[in-house]
């Protein structure tokens, strides 16, 4: 009787380390790559990428650790309260985290493109959370590979200000059934780094996970990027080579990004960077080679954008890996 005591109280201590335990973020997710163009469009299809098995068997076999899967759920949840998510879509979503976690390989799940609540997050807040509320209770017993983020890149009228407030108001949520799992979440103006000052996280969570986007310079990585405007083509023919200067401002925004994640006690995520296949190659594999390779040193998982698509390491069409770009990810 003592002894089954004894061991009831150790395991107690032991499950309760566990949950409170910070898990190494970095560690497990590591090297990663965005599915991009796939589920976050209207319709999955409609920007040229679906989802095929042998994408995940070529990623894992690459030795990427995980995949960040874009998402637009707004797009397949209902307008009214308690805004179902269509169960086929939410079936296909399930099979796409299916395929990368029997193969080992993490999963970051967000929330992507979320166009109307950037215009108007007064009148979206009750849908985004409804659909958080389903999301959170579906994938509550899911592998603790799943890791989930709320909302890529809130911007326009989705200011920080009201950013804090909504993801902290997620967060909670999320954690009602999920209390240990990874919560990845960035600040507003497009998850970019220089917005970490004016971004609150919630104190005291040892899973949650910061993130930010990289994408600088921009006129560089985003030139002829209709896009974003008009304007990227006149950037076109911009290279980057690594020079002393352009390798110190990387450096700076890095050092300012894992300055930010240690005084707040959180692991950083860096979800997104790549150059448009616009650019020339060996400026893309030589910025994407020295972004990767600062990742790595400072132990903060990373996920290139994206797989198949404008800035893709993978050619859909020859179903092989654009070498140059792969390796300068670190794979193989
Ligand atoms: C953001 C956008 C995505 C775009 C990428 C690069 O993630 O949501 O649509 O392709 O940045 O510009």
């Amino acid at each position: 009787m003592k002894n089954l005591l004894a061991s009831i109280l150790v395991a107690a201590v032991s499950t309760a380390t566990a949950a409170e335990a910070p898990q190494d973020f970095g560690g497990i997710f590591g090297r990663g790559i965005n599915l991009g163009n796939a589920l976050e469009a209207p319709a999955e299809g409609e920007w040229g990428v679906t989802l095929r098995e042998e994408y995940f068997a070529a990623i894992k076999d690459a030795g990427f650790q995980h995949v960040r899967i874009p998402v637009r759920w707004s797009a397949h949840a209902a307008l009214e309260s308690p805004y179902t998510i269509d169960p086929k879509f939410l079936a296909r979503v399930d099979w796409a985290i299916a395929q990368a976690t029997d193969r080992g390989l993490a999963v970051v799940l967000n929330m992507h493109h979320y166009d109307e609540i950037f215009e108007d997050p007064d009148a979206e807040r009750d849908r985004f959370l409804g659909i958080w509320g389903q999301l959170a209770t579906h994938y509550h017993d899911a592998p603790a590979t799943l890791a989930l983020e709320p909302l890529n890149e809130p911007h326009k009228k989705l200011t920080n200000e009201r950013w804090n407030e909504l993801s902290a108001a997620a967060i909670t949520l999320i954690r009602k059934s999920n209390p240990t799992r990874f919560i990845v979440v960035g600040p507003g103006g497009y998850n970019n780094f220089q917005q970490l000052p004016h971004f609150k996280i919630p104190a005291g969570d040892s899973n949650i996970v910061a993130t930010f986007h990289y994408y600088d310079p921009f006129h560089f990585t985003h030139q002829g990027a209709a896009w974003v405007g008009e304007q990227s083509k006149e950037w076109l023919g911009k290279t980057w080579s690594g020079t002393d200067a352009e390798k110190a401002d990387v450096r700076k925004a890095f050092d300012a990004a894992s300055a930010w994640a240690k005084e707040h006690g959180v692991a950083m995520y860096l979800g997104e960077f790549g150059a448009y296949g616009k650019a020339d190659i060996e400026s893309r594999v030589a910025w994407t080679r020295f972004i990767a390779e600062e990742c790595r040193q400072r132990g903060m998982a990373s996920a290139y954008w994206e797989f198949c698509s404008g800035f893709g390491a993978y050619d859909p069409k020859t179903n092989e890996w654009r070498k140059p770009l792969l390796e300068a990810l670190g794979g193989r």
